[in-house]
C-alpha cells in the first residue's frame, strides 16, 4: 500500500495519533515492534501559528520513526494552511487533517469532528492545505456527526476530490466518542466504493492479532490503525505482524521479556521528557497494560505503582512485581538480545 510515492508495504500496521500517547519515545518503540507509520498527537495549528514552544515540540519528529505524519487541527482555513506550512519545515513524510476528534473544547468550536457538521468548510480547508504544500496531506475522520447523519460514503469521494492522498476512517460517530462498537461495514462501504481511489485505512477497536485480519479480509482495507489496544502493549504491533504474516500466534513474548519493555519505556520517557512528565506518561500506560491484568492480591502494588512519583520508585516497585508474574532471577527469562 502506498500514499503518494510512500510504501508502506502489504497489510500495513499503523499506530493512531493519540494525544499525550504518541509522543516520541513512545512512537519509537510501536516503530521498533513493526507499526509501519506512526503519528504525532494532533497539533493546534491556532497555537502553532502563535509559536507557543510547547506546541511547537510536538513537531519534533526523528529520522528512525519514519514514516511519520504530524496531524493538526483546526477550524479556519487561513490558520490551517499557515500550520501546514509550519509544518511542512519540520519534514514529516505526511500532513494529516483531524476532522474526527470528538471532546468538546475541540469539537464544540468546529475543529476536529465539529468540521462533520460544516462539510463546505471542512472541504475547504482540505483544498487549501492541499494546494499549499508539496507533502502528501491525508485525513482522518468519522463516520459522520450522529447516527443519524454518517455521511462518510459521500463525504470519502469529496475529500478525495479535494486531493487527499489517504483517508483513515474511525468506525464511530461524534456522538458515540469512545462508546459502543465500531462500526467497520461503513468503513468497507467507502473502500468498495468503485470511485474510491485513495488507500482507505480503517480504525477502531483492533485489540488483537485475529480482529487486525478480520478487518483486512472482511473490509477489504488498505490498512488498519491501531490505538488503545497499545497503552503498555507496543509488542502489540510484534504480535499483530506475525499473525498477518503466519495465521499463527506470536509465541515467547515471557513476562520478563514485557516487564523489560516498560521498564524501557519508563526511561525512555523520562529521558526524552523529564522525570515528573514521563512518570505522568508511562502512568497510562501501567494502568492499560495487560502484563498486569489478573495478578491476584495485586490491588495495594496497582496502587503504589499508578502513585510512584520517582522513575527510582517505579523500578522498585517493578521489581517487586517480578516473583508475582513468575519471573525468577534466570537470564533465559529475559531473551536480552531479542528486545525486538
Ligand atoms: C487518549 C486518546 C487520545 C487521542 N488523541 C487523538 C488525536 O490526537 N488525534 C486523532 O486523530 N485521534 C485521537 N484519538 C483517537 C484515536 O486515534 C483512535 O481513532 C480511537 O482511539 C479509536 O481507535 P482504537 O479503538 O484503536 O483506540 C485519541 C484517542 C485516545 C484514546
Amino acid at each position: 500500500m502506498k500514499i503518494a510515492a510512500i510504501d508502506l508495504g502489504e497489510r500495513p500496521v499503523l499506530l493512531a495519533p493519540m494525544e499525550d500517547v504518541t509522543d516520541p519515545a513512545f512512537r519509537l518503540m510501536c516503530k521498533e515492534f513493526g507499526a509501519d507509520m506512526v503519528y504525532t498527537e494532533f497539533v493546534s495549528a491556532d497555537a502553532l501559528i502563535r509559536s507557543v514552544s510547547k506546541t511547537e515540540q510536538k513537531l519534533n519528529i526523528g529520522d528512525a520513526e519514519r514514516p511519520v505524519a504530524i496531524q493538526i487541527y483546526g477550524r479556519d482555513v487561513a490558520t490551517m494552511v499557515e500550520a501546514a506550512k509550519i509544518v511542512e519545515q519540520a519534514h514529516p513524510d505526511v500532513i494529516d487533517l483531524n476532522f474526527g476528534c470528538p471532546v468538546k473544547r475541540v469539537a464544540g468550536k468546529g475543529a476536529g469532528a465539529g468540521m462533520l457538521r460544516n462539510v463546505p468548510l471542512m472541504l475547504e480547508i482540505t483544498r487549501a492545505v492541499v494546494d499549499a504544500v508539496r507533502l502528501p496531506v491525508t485525513v482522518k475522520t468519522r463516520l459522520g456527526w450522529d447516527a443519524d447523519n454518517k455521511i462518510i460514503v459521500t463525504l470519502a469521494e469529496q475529500l478525495q476530490d479535494c486531493g487527499i492522498q489517504a483517508l483513515t476512517i474511525h468506525g464511530r460517530t461524534r456522538a458515540q466518542m469512545y462508546t459502543g462498537e465500531a462500526d467497520w461495514t461503513l468503513i468497507g462501504e467507502v473502500k468498495n466504493n468503485p470511485r474510491m481511489r485513495i488507500p482507505i485505512i480503517g480504525n477502531g477497536d483492533i485489540t488483537t492479532p485475529q480482529r487486525a485480519r478480520e478487518c483486512f479480509d472482511r473490509y477489504g482495507v488498505d490498512a488498519i490503525m491501531v490505538g488503545r489496544a497499545s497503552f503498555g502493549r507496543p509488542w502489540i504491533f510484534k504480535e499483530i505482524k506475525h499473525y498477518l504474516q503466519t495465521g499463527e500466534d506470536l509465541q515467547g513474548l515471557t513476562p520478563a521479556w514485557k516487564l523489560d519493555v516498560l521498564r524501557r519505556e519508563v526511561d525512555d520517557s523520562v529521558r526524552l521528557l523529564d522525570e515528573r512528565r514521563g512518570i505522568l506518561h508511562v502512568r497510562r500506560h501501567l494502568a492499560a497494560s495487560p502484563l498486569f491484568k489478573g495478578i491476584p492480591n495485586f490491588r495495594e502494588t496497582r496502587i503504589a505503582m499508578l502513585r510512584a512519583e520517582t522513575q527510582a520508585e517505579l523500578l522498585d516497585i517493578f521489581r517487586q512485581i517480578e516473583p508475582l508474574l513468575g519471573i525468577g532471577s534466570s537470564a533465559s527469562d529475559r531473551q536480552p538480545d531479542s528486545f525486538l
